[in-house]
């Protein structure tokens, strides 16, 4: 049996949990084709759904949900009737609604979602001084990784009929998330810039960025274009770019998430069969 597994990661939280993963399900015997498919380029091409037993998606979340592009580029694959999978890596709050949407999209895109998880990553503001999950992805999440992969195995492989059963009821509407969308920058509100730091203009950051917005001569993202994965800034190897100072955020937006530090990375990853 052949999986196709699919995935975006910004700052390569969801790409080392895909690595594990991919890792489990060769040890159980499956051949694992990876597709990482964060920068721009990646999801011009086609991929062949067709030749897979299964699919396994993993995203970060992006306000509350998989990233918008990552969304509309799902609307864009004929599933098949093939059974599929979804992770997700989150900073510490809220992730529900993630699972709910990204089944709904599926569904619709004629796949059947067997299987979720939703495992810790350090979240992305914490390169501007956020303390969320800071040492995240770590071995327990690993372990929880392994377990996601047998039971997603049983389920891709027949010996457990069932499909991804009932999720919690999702407390937002659509209109709340596209909302909370396009709140980002409330957080992130200096793009990722190099404000005159040196750089060999090695091009990563341009290469790399998933929407086609970092200009690497220029050393500034697009402000329409941009999504604030910071991508650009997890991959330059002179760490060049930088966004604004979001300590300042950090006491409110737990606050905002009725958590404390201490509770918040305490936190452990869900599996949802
Ligand atoms: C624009 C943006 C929005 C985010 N929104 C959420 C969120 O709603 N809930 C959450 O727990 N984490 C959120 N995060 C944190 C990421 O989900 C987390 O850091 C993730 O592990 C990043 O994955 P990656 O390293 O694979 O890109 C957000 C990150 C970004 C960049």
């Amino acid at each position: 049996m052949k999986i196709g597994l699919i995935y975006f990661s910004a700052t390569g939280n969801t790409g080392r949990m895909a690595k594990v993963i991919k890792d489990s399900f060769e040890k159980l015997g499956m051949e694992v084709d990876e597709h990482d498919v964060t920068p721009l380029s990646t999801r011009q091409k086609v991929i062949d759904i067709d030749s897979y037993h299964a699919i396994v998606f993993g995203c970060p979340v992006h306000s509350l949900r998989a990233p918008k592009i990552m969304r509309e580029w799902m609307r864009t694959i004929d599933g098949q009737g093939k059974k599929c999978s979804m992770f997700f890596t989150y900073g510490g709050f809220t992730v529900h609604p993630a699972h709910h949407s990204t089944r709904q999209i599926l569904t619709e895109q004629n796949f059947i979602v067997v299987s979720s998880a939703e495992f810790p990553g350090a979240h992305t503001f914490n390169h501007g001084g956020w303390r969320a999950f800071t040492d995240r992805p770590d071995e327990s999440d690993f372990d929880m990784a392994k377990e996601y992969t047998i039971a997603t195995f049983k389920k891709f492989s027949g010996e457990d009929p069932s499909i991804l059963g009932e999720l919690d009821k999702s407390t937002y509407s659509e209109e709340e998330l596209d909302n909370f969308e396009s709140l980002r920058f409330r957080v992130i509100t200096k793009l990722p810039s190099r404000d005159g730091k040196n750089c060999s203009l090695c091009m990563a950051c341009e290469e790399f960025c998933p929407t086609g917005a970092m200009d690497a001569e220029i050393g500034l993202a697009d402000n329409d274009k941009c999504i604030a994965c910071l991508g650009c800034a997890a991959i330059c190897p002179e760490q060049a770019l930088s966004i604004n100072d979001t300590k300042g955020s950090w006491d409110f937006k737990l606050d905002l998430g009725k958590t404390t530090e201490k509770k918040l990375n305490m936190q452990q990853g869900k599996i949802y069969l």
